[in-house]
Protein backbone atom coordinates (compact mmCIF):
# COMPACT_ATOMS: atom_id res chain seq x y z
CA UNK A 1 0.00 0.00 0.00
CA UNK A 2 2.78 2.52 0.76
CA UNK A 3 4.38 1.85 -2.37
CA UNK A 4 0.98 1.92 -4.49
CA UNK A 5 0.75 5.54 -2.53
CA UNK A 6 4.38 6.74 -3.46
CA UNK A 7 3.79 5.97 -7.08
CA UNK A 8 0.79 7.41 -7.42
CA UNK A 9 0.45 10.81 -9.67
CA UNK A 10 -1.29 13.03 -7.83
CA UNK A 11 -1.47 17.14 -7.27
CA UNK A 12 -1.37 19.21 -4.16
CA UNK A 13 -4.29 21.82 -3.75
CA UNK A 14 -3.95 22.89 0.06
CA UNK A 15 -0.45 24.05 0.61
CA UNK A 16 1.13 27.09 2.51
CA UNK A 17 4.48 28.05 1.44
CA UNK A 18 5.34 29.51 3.99
CA UNK A 19 4.17 26.71 6.28
CA UNK A 20 6.59 24.31 4.37
CA UNK A 21 9.72 26.14 5.88
CA UNK A 22 11.90 22.93 7.34
CA UNK A 23 14.05 24.00 10.53
CA UNK A 24 17.55 23.38 8.54
CA UNK A 25 16.07 26.01 5.34
CA UNK A 26 14.85 28.26 8.36
CA UNK A 27 18.09 27.94 10.78
CA UNK A 28 19.70 28.82 7.31
CA UNK A 29 18.09 31.62 6.03
CA UNK A 30 18.26 33.35 9.54
CA UNK A 31 21.73 33.09 9.74
CA UNK A 32 22.40 34.30 5.82
CA UNK A 33 20.23 37.17 6.87
CA UNK A 34 21.79 37.67 10.33
CA UNK A 35 18.28 37.18 12.20
CA UNK A 36 17.89 35.73 15.70
CA UNK A 37 15.42 33.03 15.85
CA UNK A 38 14.53 31.75 19.23
CA UNK A 39 15.89 28.05 18.89
CA UNK A 40 19.33 26.74 19.56
CA UNK A 41 18.39 23.47 17.65
CA UNK A 42 16.19 21.31 15.25
CA UNK A 43 15.37 19.92 18.40
CA UNK A 44 14.06 22.84 20.46
CA UNK A 45 12.16 23.74 17.29
CA UNK A 46 10.28 20.40 16.81
CA UNK A 47 9.57 20.80 21.09
CA UNK A 48 8.18 24.28 19.71
CA UNK A 49 5.98 22.93 17.24
CA UNK A 50 2.97 21.41 19.71
CA UNK A 51 0.15 23.12 19.12
CA UNK A 52 -3.56 23.15 20.71
CA UNK A 53 -4.96 25.21 18.64
CA UNK A 54 -5.04 26.75 15.37
CA UNK A 55 -3.79 30.51 16.83
CA UNK A 56 -1.22 28.57 18.70
CA UNK A 57 0.42 27.20 15.28
CA UNK A 58 -0.29 30.69 13.53
CA UNK A 59 1.75 32.67 16.01
CA UNK A 60 4.80 30.13 15.54
CA UNK A 61 3.91 30.39 11.51
CA UNK A 62 4.33 33.92 11.29
CA UNK A 63 7.46 33.90 13.36
CA UNK A 64 9.05 31.33 11.36
CA UNK A 65 8.03 33.31 8.51
CA UNK A 66 10.00 36.54 9.63
CA UNK A 67 13.31 35.59 8.19
CA UNK A 68 12.42 35.88 5.07
CA UNK A 69 13.45 38.58 3.45
CA UNK A 70 15.29 38.69 0.02
CA UNK A 71 14.21 37.33 -3.18
CA UNK A 72 16.92 34.40 -3.37
CA UNK A 73 14.87 33.32 0.55
CA UNK A 74 11.81 32.74 -1.35
CA UNK A 75 13.05 31.31 -4.15
CA UNK A 76 14.89 28.71 -1.63
CA UNK A 77 11.51 27.97 0.29
CA UNK A 78 9.31 27.17 -2.46
CA UNK A 79 12.20 25.46 -5.09
CA UNK A 80 12.67 22.94 -1.56
CA UNK A 81 9.44 22.31 -1.44
CA UNK A 82 8.58 21.65 -4.95
CA UNK A 83 11.77 19.17 -5.05
CA UNK A 84 9.89 17.62 -2.48
CA UNK A 85 6.87 17.36 -4.70
CA UNK A 86 9.23 15.55 -7.14
CA UNK A 87 10.51 13.12 -4.62
CA UNK A 88 6.87 12.21 -3.57
CA UNK A 89 5.33 12.16 -7.42
CA UNK A 90 3.12 15.24 -7.05
CA UNK A 91 2.51 16.59 -11.17
CA UNK A 92 0.70 19.45 -9.99
CA UNK A 93 0.55 21.66 -7.31
CA UNK A 94 -1.45 24.77 -6.59
CA UNK A 95 0.52 27.05 -3.72
CA UNK A 96 -0.88 29.10 -1.06
CA UNK A 97 1.11 32.51 -0.12
CA UNK A 98 0.33 35.52 2.09
CA UNK A 99 1.48 38.63 0.70
CA UNK A 100 0.48 40.45 3.97
CA UNK A 101 2.44 38.24 6.42
CA UNK A 102 5.71 39.79 4.72
CA UNK A 103 4.22 43.60 2.77
CA UNK A 104 3.77 44.54 7.04
CA UNK A 105 7.53 43.43 7.56
CA UNK A 106 8.09 45.93 4.76
CA UNK A 107 9.54 43.07 1.85
CA UNK A 108 7.53 44.49 -1.04
CA UNK A 109 5.30 42.23 -2.77
CA UNK A 110 7.34 42.33 -5.94
CA UNK A 111 10.28 40.46 -4.18
CA UNK A 112 7.67 37.92 -3.14
CA UNK A 113 5.87 36.62 -5.85
CA UNK A 114 9.58 37.51 -8.12
CA UNK A 115 11.26 35.13 -5.90
CA UNK A 116 8.62 32.29 -5.78
CA UNK A 117 7.17 31.91 -9.13
CA UNK A 118 11.05 31.96 -10.82
CA UNK A 119 11.25 28.75 -8.59
CA UNK A 120 8.04 27.49 -9.92
CA UNK A 121 9.21 28.41 -13.36
CA UNK A 122 12.37 26.36 -13.01
CA UNK A 123 11.02 23.38 -10.74
CA UNK A 124 8.31 23.14 -13.93
CA UNK A 125 11.81 23.09 -16.30
CA UNK A 126 13.97 21.09 -14.17
CA UNK A 127 11.48 18.69 -11.69
CA UNK A 128 9.15 18.45 -14.33
CA UNK A 129 6.39 19.49 -11.34
CA UNK A 130 3.71 22.22 -12.50
CA UNK A 131 2.53 24.86 -10.26
CA UNK A 132 0.36 27.66 -9.99
CA UNK A 133 -0.34 30.37 -7.27
CA UNK A 134 -3.06 31.04 -4.77
CA UNK A 135 -2.62 34.78 -3.02
CA UNK A 136 -4.71 34.89 0.60
CA UNK A 137 -5.84 37.44 2.37
CA UNK A 138 -5.17 37.12 6.43
CA UNK A 139 -8.70 37.16 7.62
CA UNK A 140 -7.60 38.75 10.79
CA UNK A 141 -6.71 41.97 9.05
CA UNK A 142 -9.29 44.06 7.90
CA UNK A 143 -10.66 44.13 4.56
CA UNK A 144 -9.42 47.66 4.00
CA UNK A 145 -5.93 45.82 4.54
CA UNK A 146 -6.92 42.79 1.88
CA UNK A 147 -7.59 46.03 -0.63
CA UNK A 148 -4.58 47.10 -0.65
CA UNK A 149 -2.60 43.62 -1.48
CA UNK A 150 -5.12 43.01 -4.46
CA UNK A 151 -4.41 46.54 -5.67
CA UNK A 152 -0.12 45.47 -4.87
CA UNK A 153 -0.93 42.39 -6.96
CA UNK A 154 -2.11 43.89 -10.21
CA UNK A 155 1.17 44.24 -11.83
CA UNK A 156 1.76 40.48 -11.26
CA UNK A 157 -1.58 39.73 -12.47
CA UNK A 158 -0.57 36.71 -15.23
CA UNK A 159 1.57 35.26 -12.60
CA UNK A 160 -1.26 34.54 -9.95
CA UNK A 161 -4.33 32.28 -10.65
CA UNK A 162 -6.72 32.44 -7.87
CA UNK A 163 -7.18 34.06 -4.04
CA UNK A 164 -7.56 32.56 -0.82
CA UNK A 165 -8.04 33.54 2.97
CA UNK A 166 -6.64 31.74 5.98
CA UNK A 167 -5.23 32.76 9.19
CA UNK A 168 -7.22 32.92 12.40
CA UNK A 169 -10.97 31.78 11.38
CA UNK A 170 -13.09 32.66 14.46
CA UNK A 171 -14.55 35.78 14.77
CA UNK A 172 -13.68 36.72 11.40
CA UNK A 173 -16.22 35.37 8.65
CA UNK A 174 -16.39 35.16 5.17
CA UNK A 175 -18.86 37.62 4.95
CA UNK A 176 -15.75 40.26 6.15
CA UNK A 177 -14.34 39.55 3.10
CA UNK A 178 -17.13 39.81 0.63
CA UNK A 179 -16.52 43.04 -1.08
CA UNK A 180 -12.86 42.22 -1.97
CA UNK A 181 -13.52 39.10 -2.81
CA UNK A 182 -16.08 40.33 -5.30
CA UNK A 183 -13.45 42.86 -6.87
CA UNK A 184 -10.97 40.02 -7.24
CA UNK A 185 -13.04 37.58 -8.98
CA UNK A 186 -13.90 40.92 -11.50
CA UNK A 187 -9.99 41.25 -11.67
CA UNK A 188 -9.75 37.33 -12.85
CA UNK A 189 -8.60 35.40 -9.73
CA UNK A 190 -10.59 32.26 -8.67
CA UNK A 191 -11.81 32.27 -5.29
CA UNK A 192 -11.00 29.70 -2.58
CA UNK A 193 -11.66 30.45 1.44
CA UNK A 194 -10.45 28.28 4.58
CA UNK A 195 -13.95 27.71 6.15
CA UNK A 196 -15.73 25.11 8.38
CA UNK A 197 -11.67 24.30 9.66
CA UNK A 198 -12.49 25.61 13.07
CA UNK A 199 -15.40 27.96 12.15
CA UNK A 200 -18.70 26.60 11.95
CA UNK A 201 -20.90 25.27 9.04
CA UNK A 202 -22.50 29.09 9.00
CA UNK A 203 -18.67 29.72 7.95
CA UNK A 204 -18.78 27.47 4.95
CA UNK A 205 -22.55 28.64 3.90
CA UNK A 206 -20.86 32.21 3.90
CA UNK A 207 -17.80 31.62 1.83
CA UNK A 208 -19.94 29.54 -0.84
CA UNK A 209 -22.71 32.49 -1.13
CA UNK A 210 -21.11 35.70 -0.67
CA UNK A 211 -17.12 34.84 -2.05
CA UNK A 212 -18.77 33.00 -4.90
CA UNK A 213 -15.58 30.39 -3.49
CA UNK A 214 -14.80 27.34 -6.72
CA UNK A 215 -13.45 25.06 -3.75
CA UNK A 216 -13.50 24.47 -0.06
CA UNK A 217 -10.34 24.58 2.41
CA UNK A 218 -10.66 22.11 5.11
CA UNK A 219 -14.65 22.01 5.42
CA UNK A 220 -14.75 19.55 7.93
CA UNK A 221 -17.82 21.50 10.05
CA UNK A 222 -19.80 20.85 6.57
CA UNK A 223 -20.67 17.49 8.49
CA UNK A 224 -22.57 19.59 10.78
CA UNK A 225 -25.23 20.80 8.51
CA UNK A 226 -27.19 18.04 6.10
CA UNK A 227 -28.80 20.73 3.81
CA UNK A 228 -24.68 22.15 3.47
CA UNK A 229 -23.72 19.11 2.53
CA UNK A 230 -25.87 18.85 -0.17
CA UNK A 231 -25.39 22.21 -1.60
CA UNK A 232 -21.75 21.11 -2.07
CA UNK A 233 -22.47 18.37 -4.14
CA UNK A 234 -25.06 19.66 -5.70
CA UNK A 235 -22.45 22.38 -7.37
CA UNK A 236 -19.54 20.14 -7.26
CA UNK A 237 -17.14 21.74 -5.10
CA UNK A 238 -14.22 19.58 -3.40
CA UNK A 239 -13.09 20.08 -0.04
CA UNK A 240 -8.96 20.12 0.18
CA UNK A 241 -8.96 18.00 3.75
CA UNK A 242 -5.50 18.14 5.76
CA UNK A 243 -5.51 15.22 7.64
CA UNK A 244 -2.40 15.73 9.45
CA UNK A 245 -3.13 19.52 9.83
CA UNK A 246 -6.23 18.83 11.38
CA UNK A 247 -4.70 15.93 13.90
CA UNK A 248 -1.81 19.05 14.35
CA UNK A 249 -4.09 21.14 15.55
CA UNK A 250 -6.50 19.58 17.52
CA UNK A 251 -9.20 20.07 14.89
CA UNK A 252 -10.00 16.43 15.44
CA UNK A 253 -8.16 14.38 18.50
CA UNK A 254 -7.30 11.38 16.57
CA UNK A 255 -6.64 9.75 13.48
CA UNK A 256 -9.14 7.59 13.31
CA UNK A 257 -11.70 9.42 14.61
CA UNK A 258 -11.34 11.65 11.14
CA UNK A 259 -14.43 12.20 8.91
CA UNK A 260 -12.44 11.68 5.74
CA UNK A 261 -13.71 8.16 4.83
CA UNK A 262 -17.72 9.23 5.88
CA UNK A 263 -17.20 12.35 3.66
CA UNK A 264 -16.47 9.94 1.07
CA UNK A 265 -19.51 7.89 2.01
CA UNK A 266 -21.74 11.13 1.97
CA UNK A 267 -20.51 11.48 -2.18
CA UNK A 268 -18.41 14.61 -1.12
CA UNK A 269 -15.00 14.81 -3.62
CA UNK A 270 -12.70 15.40 -1.15
CA UNK A 271 -8.62 15.59 -1.76
CA UNK A 272 -5.95 14.68 0.43
CA UNK A 273 -3.56 17.67 1.55
CA UNK A 274 -0.59 18.84 4.10
CA UNK A 275 -1.40 22.27 4.33
CA UNK A 276 1.67 23.34 6.42
CA UNK A 277 3.98 20.13 6.73
CA UNK A 278 6.84 21.81 7.91
CA UNK A 279 5.07 21.98 11.59
CA UNK A 280 2.65 18.84 11.10
CA UNK A 281 4.34 16.19 10.78
CA UNK A 282 3.88 15.13 7.19
CA UNK A 283 4.34 15.84 3.47
CA UNK A 284 1.44 14.74 1.16
CA UNK A 285 2.58 11.15 0.90
CA UNK A 286 2.52 11.28 4.90
CA UNK A 287 -0.79 11.96 4.91
CA UNK A 288 -2.31 9.67 2.54
CA UNK A 289 -0.34 6.67 4.32
CA UNK A 290 -1.20 7.83 7.65
CA UNK A 291 -4.92 8.29 7.28
CA UNK A 292 -5.10 5.12 4.86
CA UNK A 293 -3.69 3.12 7.77
CA UNK A 294 -5.96 4.84 10.40
CA UNK A 295 -9.15 4.70 8.07
CA UNK A 296 -8.71 1.48 6.62
CA UNK A 297 -9.39 2.72 2.92
CA UNK A 298 -9.08 0.87 0.28
CA UNK A 299 -6.86 1.37 -2.84
CA UNK A 300 -9.75 2.25 -4.91
CA UNK A 301 -10.48 4.93 -2.46
CA UNK A 302 -6.92 6.21 -2.61
CA UNK A 303 -6.99 6.26 -6.54
CA UNK A 304 -10.09 8.19 -5.94
CA UNK A 305 -8.56 10.90 -4.05
CA UNK A 306 -5.43 10.85 -6.35
CA UNK A 307 -7.67 11.53 -9.30
CA UNK A 308 -10.06 14.42 -7.69
CA UNK A 309 -6.50 16.23 -7.01
CA UNK A 310 -6.04 16.32 -10.57
CA UNK A 311 -10.15 17.22 -11.49
CA UNK A 312 -10.69 19.14 -8.72
CA UNK A 313 -7.10 21.73 -9.75
CA UNK A 314 -7.38 24.81 -11.86
CA UNK A 315 -5.52 22.97 -13.92
CA UNK A 316 -6.90 23.88 -17.90
CA UNK A 317 -9.48 20.62 -19.36
CA UNK A 318 -6.86 20.14 -21.64
CA UNK A 319 -4.41 19.64 -18.95
CA UNK A 320 -6.26 17.47 -17.17
CA UNK A 321 -6.98 14.88 -19.65
CA UNK A 322 -3.09 14.09 -19.14
CA UNK A 323 -3.93 12.57 -15.94
CA UNK A 324 -7.47 11.50 -15.66
N1 LIG B 1 -2.36 29.50 7.44
C1 LIG B 1 -1.51 28.49 7.32
N2 LIG B 1 -2.10 27.35 7.65
C2 LIG B 1 -3.38 27.63 8.00
C3 LIG B 1 -4.49 26.88 8.44
N3 LIG B 1 -4.43 25.56 8.60
N4 LIG B 1 -5.63 27.52 8.70
C4 LIG B 1 -5.70 28.85 8.56
N5 LIG B 1 -4.68 29.60 8.15
C5 LIG B 1 -3.53 29.01 7.87
ZN1 LIG C 1 -4.48 25.92 5.12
Amino acid sequence: MIEFINNLPKAELHLHIEGSFEPELMFKIAQRNNIKIPYKSIKEIEEAYKFSCLQDFLDIYYQGAGVLITEQDFYDLTYSYLQKCAAQNVKHTEIMFDPQTHTHRGITFETVIKGISKACKDAEENLNVSSLLIMSYLRHLSEEDAFKTLEQSLPFKHLITAVGLDSSEKGNPPSKFKNVFEASIKQGYIPVAHAGEEGDADYVWEALDLLKIKRIDHGNNSLQDANLIKEIIKRNLALTVCPLSNTALKVVDNLKDHPLKKMLELGLNITINSDDPAYFGGQVNQNYIETQKALNLSKSQIYLLAKNSFKYSFLSEEKKEIYL
